[in-house]
């Protein structure tokens, strides 16, 4: 059964705070294969070191976001390479630990609300140096995969294993969203993503003269910024690849 939503106006969202805990642990263990311990449940409905929200329709809770920011340094080792080195070890990251919206409700904005309510928290003056919001997926979400993909996710990594669920291993995703000038570490392939190198070799098609443009419209200095390292890398690149 799908209710339609024309009252997403009507939605509101707030904080978690203790009294929640029990419908909390009746919506996870509804939405989520992982057995959370009780403790996290308390911590989640009651600790400032996470950014829980719930979203209600007449009081009562229809999605839930969890975030936890920290800094670089703290990340597990599979996530740790998610910023470019050029940002410190005290530079800021978001993880979401968990959001769900009651079956009923989905596709109607719920989701997008709370992610969105997260981004508006997270890019405020104070956090600029919260840099990326990431978070871990089930490769066979598909609904998530997509849900993140449509908030301009990238998929960062692909974790083989990363999951055990009753027993049994399951592969995840992991995807990250770079806020207030965040940007991914460097790779090989990194000078072909960038805009110079394609306005360098791609201006004549099609794709290079968008691009230009659009590096018109981003001014002069994302240029600038850019092109010195990506010539660089570039001239690595070749020398590595041709010999
Ligand atoms: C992922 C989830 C939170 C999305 O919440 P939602 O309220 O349905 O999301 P929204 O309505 O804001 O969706 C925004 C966009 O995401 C995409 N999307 C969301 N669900 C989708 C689905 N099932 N299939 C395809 N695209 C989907 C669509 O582009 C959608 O826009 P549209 O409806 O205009 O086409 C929800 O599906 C959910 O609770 N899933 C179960 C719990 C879960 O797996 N959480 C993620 C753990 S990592």
């Amino acid at each position: 059964m799908t209710i339609k939503l024309g009252l997403i106006n009507d939605v509101q969202v707030r904080f978690l705070c203790p009294t929640d805990l029990d419908e909390v642990k009746r919506l996870c263990r509804e939405w989520f294969p992982i057995e959370y311990p009780d403790v996290w449940y308390d911590e989640i409905t009651s600790s400032s070191r996470f950014f829980s929200l719930a979203a209600t329709l007449n009081k009562s809770i229809i999605g839930l976001l969890v975030a936890e920011v920290k800094t670089k340094s703290l990340c597990n080792k599979e996530d740790s390479g998610i910023l470019s080195f050029t940002f410190n070890d005290d530079t800021l990251v978001a993880y979401i630990l968990s959001i769900g919206v009651v079956k009923v409700y989905r596709r109607h904005g719920i989701g997008s609300l709370l992610l969105d309510s997260l981004l508006s928290y997270l890019t405020t003056p104070e956090r600029q140096n919260c840099k990326a919001v990431y978070l871990h997926v089930l490769t066979t979400n598909s609904a998530a995969v997509q849900f993140y993909e449509r908030k301009h996710f990238s998929q960062f990594r692909y974790l083989p294993l990363y999951y055990a669920i009753n027993g049994t291993h399951k592969d995840g995703f992991s995807y990250v969203l770079y806020i207030n000038g965040g940007e991914p570490p460097w790779t090989l392939a990194y000078p072909f993503k960038t805009p110079a190198v394609h306005v360098l070799f791609g201006l004549g098609s099609r794709k290079g003269g968008r691009i230009f443009l659009v590096l018109l419209e981003n001014g002069r200095k994302a240029l600038a910024r850019h092109f010195s390292s990506n010539l660089y890398l570039f001239l690595v690149y070749c020398r590595y690849s041709l010999g």
